[in-house]
């Protein structure tokens, strides 16, 4: 294991510790994430804790599943206590870029419907200004080329994520398109615009949901309060 995994599988440890019994929890998607679960399906297993997870990816639902972590769909409960998850970088402010793992359209919508929201990182993700890690966006595949056109034209260097030479398709068949911004002076307004262009199902943008951020550092994990 890296020195970067056992500070990922750290701040996951220490995550779980943060799960009630009897609650709905939303389990997040990536590497970090992944510790996290393992760490849940060992209190599972160790404690009998009771408890319902909602999956951001089917990959976190395959996993919680092979672990006895029982598993509902985000329109099978009426509520989420708390969703833990990862991000790909987190500014003093709690606003944060996700959707490396291209699950961020899911992870959003669990994300908005959970009262508690934590974010699990090592330091290595904590940023003085977002931008550097490309933004991603979910596009419909359907006229995704002419979109591609008008996001190069307003200079955000955009890039179809590949893999193996074949678009990568989400959960929800849709592709990757990766926006190099290098900085991002203002995300709200980019949020906004993002927002309102057809065919971007979502952006990685997470602004304004993260109550609790979870940062591995060298001499441990620092829990931080929004
Ligand atoms: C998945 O689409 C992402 O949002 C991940 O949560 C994020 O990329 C963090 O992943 P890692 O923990 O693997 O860095």
């Amino acid at each position: 294991m890296t020195h970067q995994d056992e500070l990922k599988q750290l701040v996951g440890q220490e995550a779980v510790k943060f799960i009630e019994n009897n609650t709905i929890v939303g389990l997040g998607t990536g590497s970090t994430v992944k510790f996290m679960v393992d760490a849940l399906g060992q209190r599972v297993k160790d404690e009998h804790l009771s408890i319902v997870g909602v999956p951001t990816s089917e990959r976190t639902r395959k996993q919680a599943n092979s672990l006895g972590i029982p598993t509902k769909g985000i329109d099978e409960v009426d509520h989420i206590d708390l969703t833990i998850d990862g991000a790909d970088e987190v500014d003093q402010n709690f606003q944060g870029i996700k959707g490396g793992g291209g699950a961020h359209l899911w992870e959003k919508i669990v994300a908005i419907n959970s009262h508690k929201n934590m974010w699990i990182v090592d330091e290595s993700k904590m940023v003085d200004q977002l931008g550097a890690f490309p933004l991603p966006l979910e596009v419909i595949p359907y006229g995704s080329q002419q979109l591609f056109k008008r996001l190069e034209n307003r200079g955000y260097k955009p890039e179809f994520r590949m893999k193996d030479g074949k678009y990568v398709t989400t959960d929800s068949n849709n592709h990757i398109i990766d926006l190099h911004l290098g900085r991002i002076e203002h995300p709200n307004e980019l949020a906004l615009e993002l927002d309102q262009l057809t065919g971007v199902v979502e952006h990685g943008l997470f602004l304004n949901l993260v109550n609790t951020v979870i940062v591995g550092r060298e001499d441990g994990p620092e829990v931080l309060h929004a």
